[in-house]
């Protein structure tokens, strides 16, 4: 049987199979239930800065970033209120986590001012977090900031975070940089331990009888895979630091292909909330049988094994892919 003992930014899991940042990771009892059905580490959903003391926010006077800069405080989750609570309930959930778990817990921030992520994270950090994500969830509404603006903001931000901890640091970015191969390593070089890839973000729609926005929130298919396929098996060779896959796995199909593509791990939440906590371990068996129906001794042996640096025609991840799609479309 195939070994599917794996490492993340340092951390010994027994699969590489986690549950990403969402509302079970939010409750002890569901995150119990996830431990049992087999997740190999638990995310806990944001500690919102914009949620915790205002006041708190303007620590030094020095708010580079300002508020736009981060969750969105609209758009991103309709009742921010009921899902994520202030920074006491916060502490109070990873510390109850962090007693009844063995498992890893990720402690996930998502912050707007470079003073606000440094504190938070050092809090996170002394209550016990095994590591902590940085959700960096920008929409560059600003049309007079520039792509390398708002990617120096990024990378100022994991630069302080990361000078505030010690712990493995994981940042959580979407795809939409001009390079996004550049910037994932311009943020290894700022000390991020783990890239997430892609944060989703979040589409409103409009309401056509009341002519208002509606912050609806989707959950992913499993065609939204692809593009983090791509982005994985292109950087894999490029970057010493781990890769964690999230968005549009679903299944134990779709948890293979991202860790041939060079995932270190692989996140799930949108399939957790449709099938339940206990899907999570259908998608393990499913990895596990897969892997070694195939012959594989252990899933560091498949790792990476069609990403761009190994498959026979690298150009299939790039244009060539895309050309041949349109050309062969229907045939
Ligand atoms: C209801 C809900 C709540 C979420 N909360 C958070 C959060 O607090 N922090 C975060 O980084 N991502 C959050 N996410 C994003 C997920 O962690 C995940 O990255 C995203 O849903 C894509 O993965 P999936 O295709 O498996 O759903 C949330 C997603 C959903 C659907």
């Amino acid at each position: 049987m195939t070994d599917l003992s794996t490492s993340y930014m340092g951390l010994d899991l027994t699969h590489p199979v986690v549950a990403s940042a969402s509302p079970l990771t939010g409750s002890l009892d569901t995150l119990a239930e996830l431990e049992a059905a087999g997740a190999a580490a638990v995310v806990l959903p944001s500690l919102f800065e914009e949620q915790v003391e205002h006041s708190e926010m303007v620590l030094d006077g020095t708010l580079v970033l300002g508020h736009e800069f981060g969750e969105a405080t609209d758009g991103y989750f309709p009742a921010l209120d009921d899902y994520n609570t202030g920074a006491e309930e916060y502490i109070d959930l990873l510390v109850a986590a962090k007693r009844e778990l063995t498992i890893p817990v990720i402690a996930s921030l998502n912050g707007t001012s470079p003073g606000g992520w440094s504190h938070y994270a050092t809090a996170l950090q002394d209550e016990g977090a095994d590591a902590i994500e940085l959700n960096v969830y920008h929409v560059a509404a600003d049309v007079d900031l520039t792509g390398a603006e708002v990617e120096d903001r990024y990378l100022r931000l994991v630069e302080s975070v990361r000078e505030a901890v010690q712990i493995p640091l994981a940042v959580k970015v979407g795809p939409f940089f001009s390079s996004p191969g550049n910037m994932a390593r311009r943020l290894e070089a700022a000390g991020a331990d783990a890239l997430v890839l892609f944060n989703r973000f979040y589409q409103p729609d409009i309401d056509l009888d009341r002519l208002t926005v509606t912050p609806d929130l989707v959950l992913s298919t499993p065609a939204e895979l692809r593009l983090v396929l791509r982005w994985l098996a292109i950087l894999e060779a490029h970057l010493a630091i781990d890769l964690a896959a999230t968005t549009g796995i679903h299944d134990s199909a779709g948890a293979a292909k991202a860790l041939l593509c060079g995932a270190d791990v692989v996140m799930m939440t949108s399939a957790l909330l449709l099938y339940g906590p206990a899907h999570i371990g259908t998608v393990v068996d499913g990895l596990r049988g897969w892997l070694t129906e195939r012959g594989y001794a252990s899933v560091d042996q498949a790792r990476g094994s069609v990403s761009h640096r190994t498959v026979v025609d690298p150009s299939a991840f790039e244009r060539a892919n895309y050309m041949h799609a349109l050309v062969n479309y229907g045939s």
